[in-house]
């Protein structure tokens, strides 16, 4: 297990437009090392643009997004730079379709130079962890929804990020279930002190958050800022 702590998240002001589409309108928030962060909101509201914005993968168009005083899209490699920092679960989950599970979990751990032993081990671990250790051998087509949305999230927790990103990831989960992912993304926390931003209508994200903003129409209205631990 590595010892790095969380990575601190600041984003400041930060506006994002498609076309005539304003997607976030001057949005600021911050989430301190070890901190997690629920961000809840309509369809269409922004959510997913943000974590896009945060974890690098879209430039704003005004504002700042820092990761520990960095930001990742203005890096010289930025892909490389957000492999060293960012876990991603998807929305749509991206397996890769011709890979097993298990071999979904290894990607990012190859990017790192991990020897094949040791993603095979961290791989079946977390997959174990996610209640899927009966599932390593099995291609995506063969996995539900449930079943593909907690692979990704192994595999977004392979590398330790400091910074885990996680797009609704336990939309597609029954309650258990989704208690289950719930309960390693927060042990992980408390362990490792990564930082989590989490979008989510589950009120068990909410609950456990150190903090919940809520974007209306691309925007935070600061009186939807909810400390839930102060
Ligand atoms: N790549 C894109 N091209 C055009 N419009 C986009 C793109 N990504 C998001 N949008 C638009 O931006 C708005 C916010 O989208 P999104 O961030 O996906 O919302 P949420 O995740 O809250 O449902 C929506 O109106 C959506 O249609
Ligand atoms: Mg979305």
């Amino acid at each position: 297990m590595s010892l790095a702590t969380g990575a601190e998240v600041i984003v400041e002001n930060v506006s994002k437009s498609f076309g005539r589409i304003s997607a976030l309108r001057e949005v600021s928030l911050r989430a301190g090392p070890g901190e997690a962060v629920s961000i809840a909101g309509r369809s269409g509201s922004g959510k997913t643009t943000l974590l896009a914005l945060i974890g690098g993968l879209e430039q704003p168009d005004a504002g700042q997004i820092m990761i520990d005083g960095r930001a990742i899209w203005k890096e010289p490699r930025p892909a490389q730079a957000r492999r060293e920092v960012v876990g991603f679960v998807f929305q749509r989950h991206l397996l890769l379709g011709a890979l097993s599970a298990r071999a979904n979990v290894e990607v990012p751990l190859i990017g790192a130079g991990v020897h094949r032993s040791e993603r095979r081990r961290r791989a079946l671990s977390l997959l174990e962890e996610v209640g899927l250790a009966g599932r390593a051998d099995h291609l995506p087509s063969e996995l539900s929804g449930g079943e593909s949305q907690r692979v990704a999230v192994a595999r977004a927790l392979a590398n330790e990020p400091r910074l885990l990103l996680a797009d609704e990831p336990t939309g597609a989960l029954d309650s258990k279930t989704s208690e289950r992912v719930l309960d390693l993304l927060f042990r992980l926390r408390d362990q490792l002190g990564m930082t989590l931003v989490v979008v989510s209508y589950d009120t068990a994200v909410s609950a456990r958050a150190d903090c919940t903003i809520t974007l209306t129409d691309g925007t935070i209205d600061s009186a939807n800022v909810m400390l839930s631990r102060q």
